[in-house]
């Protein structure tokens, strides 16, 4: 396999790190640029991989970071943003215009292949402002045209070690005698992370991904009641769960947001609307096996992982 230079936009998060230890491994030359060198630490220890402190929103630092890649991936996201219709400044900033400065940044380089990690059920028109910024980066990457050889994942919730959403409910359970909680039927098909990384890096070289969104799912659905019933079993506390109604959910919600690092927003509750399951064709591209979550997930809900630590300190210092 002939070695590639590939940049990793968004490469230091849970996903973007699972990919990259993937990618490195295959003896690629990644470029990973990062807001705070801090957070990138973890990925130093690669032999190929060189951490670059930047801001990808300015145009001229990022068209620098693009010229020479054979590939680019963007796994830039966030969860929480002011608010705005239809998003609000920070998911239009994330999810919009950085995917649109991404296109005209490998335009302008001559470098075709460019993947995207977007969001199951993104849509302009989505309940949420999450989900329709991420639908309209979609469409920004789309106009690109023949321009670009484009491929978009748009995964279901992400589980593994580190995660954000199994580990919180977690966390939550370890903290609360009881769980108050909105949605409760919501539905979700959680993912593997390193299903979701394979995925990704499977499809770098081959030409039938160019032009596809492939979505992304576990083999099996749950309701966010069994999920965060499930969580407190595999910790030892299984706390009773609590139905809220849709008013004093959203307040619960309004409330949490507020906090430094929500757990939760309004948005967050207006993307359950619609339920973050495959509807159709396979739950992985490439006739993969998605692994089942009770597969993984019990090792590492058991202990403390760094971000959950992590996530501890920072609440404890109310940061
Ligand atoms: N995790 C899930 O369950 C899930 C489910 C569906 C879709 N997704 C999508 O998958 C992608 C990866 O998710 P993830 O869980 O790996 O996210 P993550 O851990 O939060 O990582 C995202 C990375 O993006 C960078 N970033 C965040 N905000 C930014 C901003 N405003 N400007 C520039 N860079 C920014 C951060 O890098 P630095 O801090 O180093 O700058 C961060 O490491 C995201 O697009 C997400 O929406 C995730």
């Amino acid at each position: 396999m002939k070695t590639k230079n590939i940049l990793l936009i968004g490469g230091s998060g849970f996903l973007g790190s699972h990919v990259a230890r993937r990618l490195a491994a295959q003896g690629h030359r990644l470029t990973v640029p990062t807001r705070h060198r801090e957070r990138a630490r973890h990925l130093l220890v690669l032999p190929t991989v060189e951490v670059v402190e930047t801001s990808v929103h300015d145009a001229a630092r990022l068209t620098a970071l693009v010229a020479g890649q054979d590939a680019v991936i963007n796994f830039v996201g966030i969860l929480h943003s002011r608010y705005g219709l239809p998003y609000g400044a920070d998911f239009a900033r994330a999810h919009v215009a950085l995917p649109k400065m991404i296109a005209a940044a490998c335009r302008a380089a001559g470098v075709r292949r460019l993947l995207h990690v977007s969001a199951l059920h993104a849509d302009a028109n989505g309940p949420s402002q999450y989900l329709r910024s991420k639908g309209e980066g979609e469409a920004a990457l789309r106009a690109a045209g023949d321009a670009l050889d484009l491929t978009i994942f748009r995964p279901s919730v992400i589980f593994g070690p580190d995660d954000a959403f199994l580990n919180l409910f977690a966390r939550l359970q370890r903290l609360a005698p009881v769980m108050p909680l909105g949605n409760t039927r919501a539905r979700f098909q959680p993912v593997y992370v390193e299903d979701v990384a394979e995925a990704i890096v499977a499809s770098l070289d081959r030409s039938e991904a160019f032009g596809q969104a492939y979505c992304c799912c576990g083999p099996r659905v749950y309701t966010l009641a069994e999920l965060v019933r499930y969580v407190g079993e595999q910790i030892g506390r299984p706390r009773p769960i609590i139905p809220l109604p849709e008013a004093l959910a959203r307040l619960q919600a309004g409330l949490l947001e507020l906090l430094p690092n929500p757990p939760m927003s309004v948005d967050n509750l207006d993307s359950m609307d619609v339920d973050s399951v495959c509807t159709e064709g396979e739950p992985l591209p490439f006739g993969a096996v998605p692994t089942p979550l009770e597969a993984v997930a019990p090792e590492y809900l058991a202990a403390s992982t760094p971000r959950y630590r992590y996530y501890g300190y920072r609440l404890k210092a109310r940061r």
